[in-house]
């Protein structure tokens, strides 16, 4: 039997690696456990929920504003205990947050053979977005075999000197978790679904936005913020959809400054399932969200990305993505742009991804027997 351990702490790693937990639950010969380091709590709980995961480890490590070096010591300090509890062969961490970094790093130590998911994602620029592009590259130099999403992502690896031979281009996982859930909502009534409903205007054009990045925090999100505000004052026909991310340095100043707006509307992180079918209601997605980029052009929704650099060019080459940074002139242009020019806003609703078809785990477990022995 061989033994496998899923470890992750943050929402986007939950949506990401619940395809890949569950597609391994049904194979013989494997014993897969799953550690989350509760990096987030609330925001996690909902994934697992959806996904129907119980951890079998579960580090709570989450604290309200908690710093990255008390983050990253209490992962590798509670780590050793899984790991030397379970003993796996495999260890699963995926992309680049401080659990995926901290957690790849402690079982190096235990002698595990560390698989990272969604590897070779590069803006070459190692303080943005901080910490994560310095945490994948870590984790790169850590993992024992590498799934990229695209070619792009295998080439930036070869360029880093990582062994050819132990890099599969599989696509992304979150699209497998995309289609899973686009099904699955339509047959399942959902709580926020219902509280959202009501509030929605079907004759106004739906703006989502959410935001989190670290280097956003401070002047970012206070362009962000006038920027929104400026948007739902000059477009009557539109109506910002805003779930605010739930650290604290997101929360303040969001709804300080776009309380009591009439055409926005500041609600809590919304479940995964909602957060997909607001998604599909939108007329446009505003956001500095890493996965966002990525499910997005699936459903053919135009996004602006509050960012300077984006370790994801594939869906900006495609057309659906544009970068437009935290400057607020240029996100009320771009945006405006979108709403009154339609011929525009047709050409960049592509519906072409190029991030997978929904068969990653599949391509990852296939590969993964190959290595069992
Ligand atoms: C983290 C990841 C980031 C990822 C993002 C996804 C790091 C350093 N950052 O950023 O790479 O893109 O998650 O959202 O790994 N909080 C809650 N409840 C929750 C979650 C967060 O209250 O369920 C609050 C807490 O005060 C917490 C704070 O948010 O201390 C920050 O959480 P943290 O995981 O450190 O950073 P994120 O900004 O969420
Ligand atoms: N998401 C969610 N609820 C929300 C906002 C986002 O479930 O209210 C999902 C979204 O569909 C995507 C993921 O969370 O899959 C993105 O998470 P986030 O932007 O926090 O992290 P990043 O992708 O930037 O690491």
């Amino acid at each position: 039997m061989v033994r496998n351990l899923v470890i992750f702490g943050t929402r986007p790693e939950a949506i990401k690696m619940a395809p890949l937990i569950n597609a391994f639950k049904n194979k013989e010969g494997y014993e897969t456990k799953v550690c989350v380091t509760a990096q987030h709590r609330e925001m996690l709980d909902q994934v697992l929920e959806f996904f129907d995961i119980i951890p079998d480890y579960d580090l709570d490590l989450m604290r309200p504003n908690q710093s990255l070096y008390t983050l990253t010591a209490s992962i590798i300090t509670e780590l050793q205990v899984v790991l030397e509890d379970f003993t796996p062969d495999f260890v699963y961490v995926h992309g680049d947050t401080t659990t995926s970094m901290a957690a790849s790093l402690a079982s190096f130590y235990a002698g595990a053979r560390v698989c990272h998911v969604e590897a070779g994602l590069r803006t070459f620029d190692k303080r943005s977005p901080f910490p994560e592009e310095l945490n994948r590259q870590l984790t790169s130099k850590v993992a024992d075999l590498h799934f990229a999403p695209t070619p792009l992502a295998k080439d930036n690896l070869l360029r880093e000197g990582i062994n050819p031979d132990s890099i599969f281009v599989t696509g992304n996982t979150v699209i497998d978790a995309l289609l899973y859930s686009v099904d699955r909502v339509q047959s399942f009534s959902n709580d926020d679904i219902d509280v959202l409903e009501p509030i929605l205007d079907s004759e106004k054009k739906i703006i989502l936005v959410t935001g989190h990045r670290r280097e956003n925090h401070g002047k970012g999100f206070l362009n962000i913020c006038s920027a929104l505000k400026e948007i739902a004052n000059t477009h009557n026909n539109v109506q910002i959809i805003y779930p605010v991310h739930l650290n604290p340095n997101v929360q303040k100043p969001v709804y300080e400054l776009l309380s009591g707006l009439d055409n926005i509307k500041l609600i809590a992180p919304l479940s995964y399932p909602a957060f997909v079918w607001l998604m599909n209601k939108s007329y446009l997605i505003i956001t500095d969200s890493g996965g966002i980029q990525e499910e997005a052009p699936s459903l053919g929704k135009p996004v602006l990305v509050m960012r300077d650099t984006t370790e994801r060019p594939e869906a900006v080459k495609t057309g659906t993505v544009l970068l437009v940074g935290t400057d607020t002139d240029k996100i009320i242009l771009e945006a405006s742009k979108l709403l009154l020019d339609s011929a525009y806003y047709k050409q960049m609703s592509s519906l072409e991804n190029p991030y997978g078809d929904g068969s990653s785990s599949e391509k990852i477990i296939d590969i993964i027997k190959r290595y069992r022995n």
